[in-house]
């Protein structure tokens, strides 16, 4: 039996004006999946997101929410997401914590309840200090933070945040790292979107590449790391007589030898390392060092976005 997905986008197309901000996206996150998605300033991620949370009209295609159409059951769709949004959203005349309150509300919590959570999650993103503060008074950290609060305050079953760590310092960024491990580890289904790849990498078990409204590539990291990932393996030798290192080369086509190195390039050797080992310790052949080195997401995203880049600007 397939496994209903929690959120769903149906051939889901946007146009403002003129201009299409998404053309006919599909994507399906599942219970428990932690999708990373990534893309170019203006490539589509906040009005993918803003079309499911209805703050951009649907017009094209269909979102569903664990079975729910966002446009026809709204109500009961948007109470099982919460979203930290790119651009904060306070209202600037509350305190932080009737931010939280009211956002309970909001979701049909009572106020003792909302309160209690909003205490807690206060103490748990370190904004105790600041309960009696207006928004506008907290620091870009302070914010980013509070928003994060402010989106997981009804227990929502999927989480959306829209570039959670812009402008956060790096400590401050491994912390939410932490957080967001832990909201996976109690099942809960993420959307994140972010220009720090080596964030999607710590994080998520599947990427999703937008560029210029179009998905132009979705899978689990994991797949696409092996389909796209080059991996290498450096050993430093002492000498490596010529006959060895023509069977070598002869027998492992992966293998580029020199004088005093031989590296391992690819993704499917590694059942291999241990014979080629031993056959240099058996040829008294000394290791003296080694290294390894895996292309990073990074540069697999860099690559899928060149070919769609005007020339010049893929060339600059
Ligand atoms: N309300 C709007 N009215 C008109 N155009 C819009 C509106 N919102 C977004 N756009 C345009 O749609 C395109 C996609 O914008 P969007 O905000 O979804 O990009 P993004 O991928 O989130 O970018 P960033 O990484 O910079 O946040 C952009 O060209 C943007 O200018
Ligand atoms: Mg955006």
């Amino acid at each position: 039996m397939t496994e209903q997905p929690l959120l769903e986008y149906i051939n889901v197309s946007k146009k403002y004006g003129d201009l299409q901000a998404l053309s006919q996206l599909n994507l399906k996150l599942c219970p428990g999946d932690f999708l990373g998605l990534v893309g170019p300033n203006g490539a589509g991620k906040t009005t993918a997101i803003h079309l499911a949370t209805g703050l951009a009209k649907l017009r094209s295609g269909k979102i569903k929410i664990k079975g729910l159409d966002v446009v026809k059951n709204y109500t009961a769709a948007r109470r099982l997401v919460g979203v930290a949004p790119q651009e904060p959203n306070f209202d600037r005349f509350f305190s932080v914590l009737d931010c939280l309150i009211y956002q309970g509300g909001y979701f049909g919590m009572k106020r003792r309840e909302s309160r209690q959570r909003a205490l807690e999650l206060l103490d748990l993103f370190e904004l105790t200090d600041k309960i009696n503060s207006k928004p506008p008074e907290l620091s870009g950290g302070q914010k980013r933070r509070l928003l994060l609060a402010k989106a997981v305050i009804h227990n929502p079953e999927i989480v959306i945040l829209d570039e959670p760590t812009a402008g956060l310092d790096v400590e401050l960024r491994h912390r939410l790292w932490d957080y967001l491990k832990r909201l996976k580890e109690r099942g809960k289904t993420i959307l994140l979107t972010t220009h720090y790849i080596e964030e999607v990498e710590a994080l998520a078990n599947r990427v999703a590449i937008l560029n210029r409204g179009k998905l132009i590539l979705e899978d689990k990291i994991e797949d696409v790391m092996n389909r796209y990932g080059r991996y290498g393996c450096l050993f430093k030798v002492d000498r490596l007589p010529r006959e060895l290192a023509e069977k070598l080369e002869q027998d492992y086509p992966f293998l580029q030898i020199e004088n005093h190195s031989i590296r391992a390039c690819g993704h499917s050797f590694d059942s291999q390392i241990h014979e080629i080992l031993t056959r240099l310790l058996e040829n008294g052949i000394k290791i003296s060092g080694m290294q390894v080195d895996e292309t990073p997401l990074e540069e697999i995203f860099l690559e899928h976005l060149k070919p769609s880049m005007p020339t010049g600007e893929a060339n600059s």
